[in-house]
């Protein structure tokens, strides 16, 4: 903030900012002398923080004064839970209700912010075999793809109030010790590893350095909305990633759980992520000129490995 506490031209207002993703995006924000405020759940600790629920009215002075830039990452984790009906009815209400909520209270702003990027998953394709996916393919079925379409289709108040609505389809997203490397490199350290399922079902994934130089390439870019995969330009199947993960490791990884057990482990949760195929190209963000700096997986695992390590 300046001196007189009204918040500067670049000032960027983040939820979900703790999580895995806020976290670095935060960080690349700052580094790049863009100011930060963070919508937290607790109470807030410091002026740059604005405590709220995701349900109550967002009207408070702090507020009103405007920002340049929203980013929306709340969301209860896909992954923290079985998902009995009250998880599932969590991770909705947590992403659906508060865009919504959201975009509501940007576009009753006296200023609007110029743009709104909200999140959302690869996982609004579904489960689509070897199909070549991009931002045309119409969204798949299951749990995720409906949840993602509800997603996107809640920050509608902000697109009405003339705000630039980016979606970001983030995959798979491979980051220092955190999310699904994190869970999956211990096991192949102890040479525990192995496919998943059949292994033939694709993922597509994205090196955190990516993702963070995507969405800030998204939130400079005025005439880009809409949804765009956030992913890299080779995903690879479930098998291929195994292999090039015991190779960055050097660990043998023969060990295949099959997706019986997987079901039975995790229930439904399963067929829709583990076990779920999406082979999906980030044409919007290539269209655009966005360079990636780790498109294979041998360069991007590397980088991921060894930031995990420090
Ligand atoms: N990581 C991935 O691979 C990936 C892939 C596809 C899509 N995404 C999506 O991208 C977004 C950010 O991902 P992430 O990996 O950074 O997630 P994350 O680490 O789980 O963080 C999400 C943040 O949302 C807030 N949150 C948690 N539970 C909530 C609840 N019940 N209601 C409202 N807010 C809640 C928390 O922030 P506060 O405590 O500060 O409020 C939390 O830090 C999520 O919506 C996720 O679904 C992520």
């Amino acid at each position: 903030m300046t001196q007189n506490n009204t918040y500067t031209t670049e000032t960027v207002l983040i939820s979900g900012a703790s999580g895995m993703l806020g976290s670095a995006l935060k960080e690349a924000l700052r580094e790049a002398g863009t100011g930060v405020v963070q919508l937290v759940r607790r109470p807030s600790a410091h002026c740059c923080e604005m405590q709220w629920d995701g349900k109550s009215a967002l009207d408070d002075e702090k507020f009103r004064k405007g920002f340049s830039a929203a980013i929306h990452l709340s969301g209860a984790n896909v992954a923290a839970h079985r998902w009995n009906a009250a998880y599932r009815r969590e991770i909705r209400e947590s992403r659906v209700a508060t865009t919504r909520n959201l975009a509501r209270a940007l576009a009753a702003l006296p200023q609007p912010p110029a743009v709104m990027l909200v999140a959302s998953a690869t996982g609004i394709y579904g489960n689509r075999a070897d199909e070549v996916l991009n931002e045309d393919s119409p969204p798949g079925n299951g749990f995720l793809a409906d949840l993602c379409r509800d997603w996107e289709a809640a920050a509608q108040p902000a697109r009405d109030a003339g705000i630039r609505v980016v979606h970001l389809r983030f995959g798979v997203v491979l980051s220092a010790g955190a999310g699904a490397l994190g869970k999956m490199t211990p096991l192949f350290r102890l040479g525990l590893g192995g496919p998943l399922g059949s292994g033939r079902q694709w993922i597509s994934w994205i090196g955190m350095p990516d993702l963070v130089q995507a969405v800030l390439f998204l939130l400079r870019a005025p005439h880009l909305a809409g949804p765009f995969n956030i992913v890299a330009p080779h995903p690879v199947t479930n098998a291929e990633f195994t292999r090039a993960l015991a190779r960055a490791l050097h660990r043998p990884a023969f060990l295949r759980a099959p997706a019986f057990a997987l079901r039975l482990a995790l229930g439904p949760m399963a067929d829709e992520t583990l076990l779920s195929s999406a082979r999906v190209l980030p044409q919007r963000l290539l269209d655009a000129g966005f360079h990636f700096a780790g498109p294979t997986l041998d360069q991007a695992l590397p980088a991921a490995l060894e930031a995990a390590d420090h």
